[in-house]
């Protein structure tokens, strides 16, 4: 499909909802697998993504509904899934796959984890290394990432074995990695110790110690987070309603921003501080950021935010940023060509093993759009002003291909293979339509 924004012809005006969080709608879903008893978690997105996750864990024996927006899911406790030997599909998710490995060795099940061919792709020896260390049995295939290197990929296959506590340092910033390893925790004999390098989102302690686990972390941006898990059972059931997704209101949020005299409210939004380095981005760039209605929803915070646009600049995003906005490169990219001077991303080379290698991905999308752009190994640096837009393709990635599409508002854009953003954000067309004043 292309896709083409229309281009803006007066600022965005409006207060509008983004689906929830999909990175708790996969822990949800998991842990609600994981617990004893029923769990009710609504606002649930349905995406691609999402699908992702209920599919593999139905294929595993534990079905769910989602009916207005409400999961439900009968959970099978920490104890082998019922079907035993299932290959379990997780289409394009990361993280279903990465999450899910970590379930399956914590109850000690059979069954492969497969995905599709760009999913394959993805680097799996940052799991099977340190589950192996804890004792789990599991075997990956060896692949080639998208950036030329040999690693272990998927499928995955799994084994009943008995799991040991683990000291590890990850060698990554990977939020993916610790969650399937603080799962796999929960199986073992023994306590598990980690050390991260950066402020990973927290979102499955923050869960898990919802539902009863015993995990602790020291404050969310401490650099190097402990975080010992002990394992407790059973879990609790979840109920609840999960944010709105900061990963999708980033979207409109640089919609906003680089149409002049904008503002819009984006109700409801996840805050959780590992969260937002879009917004602080965005403000050092130029808008105004302010927010309303702090709350908390199953443990996690959140706001309505509001963004007004301003005069945009060019910023250096590096270190922490990088993590704090890890899937919301893309869409800073796209504002950065609207923005005055230069933005240089940095320290970023976990950006090559995301749906694409991303780096490469931006800086030949924003080419190909007009915009001037060098390529580091860990990065890229964006000259702003010089985006006159054309084609650009979404490379199977549904981020690029919606920052890509927002660039249509100011300049005349066509995503080709724009389809793939039903991954994350399939109401994104109308949602960001509503913000246009007749
Ligand atoms: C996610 C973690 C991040 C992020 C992904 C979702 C999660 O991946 O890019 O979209 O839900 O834990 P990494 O952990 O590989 O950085």
């Amino acid at each position: 499909m292309n896709l083409t924004v229309q281009m803006a012809e007066r600022p965005l005006y409006g207060t509008v909802e983004v689906p929830g969080d999909k990175s708790l709608a996969h822990r949800a879903a998991l842990f609600a697998a994981l617990a004893e008893g029923v769990s009710e978690v609504s606002n649930y997105p349905d995406s691609g993504v999402t699908r992702a996750m209920r599919g593999a864990l139905a294929s595993l024996g534990v079905p769910s509904t989602l009916k207005g927006g409400v999961l439900r899911l009968s959970g099978n406790g920490l104890r082998p899934f019922p079907v035993s030997g299932a290959v379990a599909y997780c289409g394009n998710s990361a993280t279903t796959i990465r999450l899910l490995a970590g379930a399956l060795a914590a109850t000690g099940s059979t069954a492969v984890l497969d995905g599709s061919a760009g999913l394959r792709k993805r680097p799996m020896d940052r799991i099977i290394n340190p589950l192996r260390a804890m004792g789990a049995d599991v075997e990956g295939t060896p692949g080639v990432a998208a950036d030329g290197r040999a690693v272990l990929c998927a499928p995955l296959s799994f084994r009943p074995a008995p799991l040991k506590g683990i000291d590890y340092a990850l060698p990554v910033a990977s939020a993916q990695v610790l969650s399937c390893l603080q799962i796999a925790a929960l199986g073992a004999t023994d306590e598990s110790h980690f050390t991260v390098p950066g402020p990973v989102r927290d979102h499955t302690v923050r869960m898990l110690r919802a539902m009863g686990a015993s995990l602790s972390c020291l404050t969310p941006l401490t650099p190097k987070p402990l975080t010992p898990s002990r394992p407790l059972r059973p879990l609790k059931p979840l109920t609840g309603r999960l944010p709105g997704d900061i990963s999708s209101a980033a979207f409109l949020f640089a919609a906003a921003a680089i149409v002049p005299g904008s503002r819009i409210t984006v109700k409801g939004v996840g805050v959780n501080p590992t969260r937002t380095g879009v917004l602080d981005a965005l403000q050092a760039m130029g808008a105004k950021i302010s927010l309303s209605a702090a709350r908390e929803e199953m443990g996690e915070p959140m706001a309505d935010v509001t963004l007004e646009a301003g005069t945009l600049k060019g910023i250096a995003i590096a270190g922490d940023l990088v993590v704090r906005a890890i899937d919301e490169i893309p869409v800073l990219a796209a504002v950065a060509a609207f923005a005055e001077g230069e933005t240089v991303v940095r320290e970023a080379r976990e950006l090559r093993y995301k749906e694409t290698d991303r780096i490469s991905a931006i800086v030949a999308q924003l080419r190909a759009l007009g915009t001037e752009v060098s390529e580091y190994p860990d990065g890229f640096i964006v000259r702003g002003g010089t985006l006159t837009g054309g084609t650009a393709r979404a490379n199977g990635d549904h981020r690029l291909a919606m920052s890509m599409a927002i660039c249509g508002l100011r300049v005349p854009v066509t995503v080709e293979g724009a389809e793939i953003l039903d991954e994350s954000f399939p109401s994104f067309r109308p949602t960001l339509a509503s913000l246009r004043v007749a």
